[in-house]
């Protein structure tokens, strides 16, 4: 069992995928004195060194500081007041601060995150079993789920009140709800992100999203020393076929501008192809199975909204589960699911709004790249449209009843110092 104890036989909520949505439902039970064990099938260096999201919203970094796992994020992350919007060869500033009443947005990494995370639960005696193989879930349509997994070539039994199944897009927990009594929606985009890392200084103080008639291309930022970088291409295309130089051709000709702005080469150390699609699972909860996160929606990338949705469940489910342990009451536990896919399809909308906008359709007549062209040139022109996709940029506000509040009363009304005092 990497980095602590062997497995319990029995714990309060059963947590399936040591993602940030998994990761931080435990870290928030917690603080609430509620255990719980997590189950991830990969190992602690792999979940630690996957690349990912880089930005996060005000609200999951306002979570993050309170919950006293923030440390490290104000220290080394990079604050936003704004993106850039870049079509027609010149570039658009969208004041998100402004147009917020002062909310930012944070570029810190998904896997800092991710590593920040499971500091504090070891440093809390939790645990977390990785390598945990063929898990199944069984039994969640009653008072007594389980879960089977191996570990250290046993199988083992895990009992529990609740399981909360965080395992992604391609985990268990989702596809073993009868297909009965789920609902999904779906939506694939004819076109991928090819996706480089590079060691180089920051290209921008702030992300250039840029609509070109070549594709989309996205600017972004990991560090001082490291920058993300990403290009529309086909899905199905490999990585193979795009040396470097074509690499930087491509963003140059998509990131041209009328004054000349130059986009400074450097050793690109990764590249890789993200697929886009939609995707919503209805509903969130069966029985004593509770989904969140990537198990139970997609957004394409464009919005920047996965992660920060993974978050935002956690919020909701992590409530409930709190409420549920200190009152008996099952409100929170009932309205978990209608709670959530509020939230969820206000950023399905508006990441498949920013993917319609800023991407290259090849199946578009030219009048539809016309409203296309009229919708750019709106949003770069309009306080009423750019208020709009502030708003939702940096986060839309999420229904829940005063977590800070409850977490404060059960941990014995730590401050915020004190609650940071554990990160190193
Ligand atoms: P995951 O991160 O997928 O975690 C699930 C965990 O469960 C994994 O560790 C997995 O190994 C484990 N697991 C799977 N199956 C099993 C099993 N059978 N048993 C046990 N464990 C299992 N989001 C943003 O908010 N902002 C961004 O800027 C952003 N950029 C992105 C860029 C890219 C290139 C990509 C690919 C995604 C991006 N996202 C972004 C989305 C974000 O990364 C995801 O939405 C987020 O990781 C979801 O977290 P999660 O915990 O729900 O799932
Ligand atoms: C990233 O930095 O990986 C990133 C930034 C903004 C997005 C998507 C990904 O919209």
């Amino acid at each position: 069992m990497t980095g602590n104890v062997s497995a319990p036989a029995r714990t309060q909520v059963a947590i399936v995928g040591a993602g940030p949505a998994g990761l931080l439902l435990s870290h928030l039970l917690n603080l609430a004195g509620i255990e719980s064990v997590v189950l991830e099938s990969r190992s602690r260096a792999d979940v630690e060194a996957t690349l990912r999201a880089g930005v996060l919203e005000q609200g999951t970094v306002d979570l993050l500081i309170e919950s006293g796992v923030g440390e490290r994020m104000l220290l080394e992350g990079s604050l936003h007041h704004g993106i850039e919007f870049r079509f027609g060869g010149r570039g658009h500033r969208i004041p998100l601060s402004e147009l917020t009443d002062g909310r930012a947005i944070m570029l810190y990494a998904q896997h800092e995150v991710i590593k920040d995370l499971i500091h504090a639960r070891l440093a809390a005696g939790g645990t977390i079993v990785f390598d945990a193989r063929n898990v199944t879930i069984h039994d969640f349509d009653s008072a007594k789920p389980r879960i089977r997994f191996e570990h250290d070539e046993r199988v083992h039994e895990l009992r529990s009140d609740f399981i909360a199944g965080c395992d992604g897009y391609h985990g268990v927990c989702r596809p073993s709800v009868p297909p009965a009594a789920r609902q999904e929606f779906a939506r694939a985009y004819p076109f991928g992100w090819f996706g480089i890392l590079v060691n180089a200084r920051p290209y921008s103080p702030e992300l250039i999203y840029a609509y070109h008639e070549r594709g989309f291309s996205l600017v972004s930022t990991r560090s001082h020393e490291v920058q993300r970088l990403y290009f529309q291409c086909d899905p199905h295309d490999s990585v193979d076929n795009w040396p470097d130089e074509r690499i930087w051709a491509e963003l140059a000709a998509r990131l041209e501008t009328d004054d000349g702005w130059e986009l400074k080469q450097g050793p690109i150390f990764q590249k890789g192809i993200i697929a886009m699609r939609s995707f919503v699972l209805e509903p969130m909860q069966f029985g004593t199975l509770f989904l969140a996160g990537d198990a139970a929606h997609i957004v394409p990338p464009t919005g920047a909204k996965g992660l920060n949705l993974a978050v935002a469940d956690v919020r909701v489910l992590s409530d409930a589960f709190i409420e549920y342990y200190a009152t008996g009451r099952r409100d929170g536990l009932e309205h978990y699911s209608a709670t959530a896919l509020e939230r969820v399809w206000a950023a399905e909308h508006f990441s498949w709004w920013m993917t319609s906008m800023l991407h290259r359709y090849d199946d578009r007549d030219p009048f539809q790249q016309r409203l296309q062209f009229a919708q750019l040139n709106q949003v770069a022109s309009s306080h009423a449209f750019q208020t709009a996709l502030a708003e939702n940029y940096v986060g839309l506000p999420i229904r829940r009843r005063a977590l800070a509040e409850k977490l404060k009363r059960r941990s014995g009304a730590k401050t915020r110092r004190e609650f940071g005092a554990g990160i190193a």
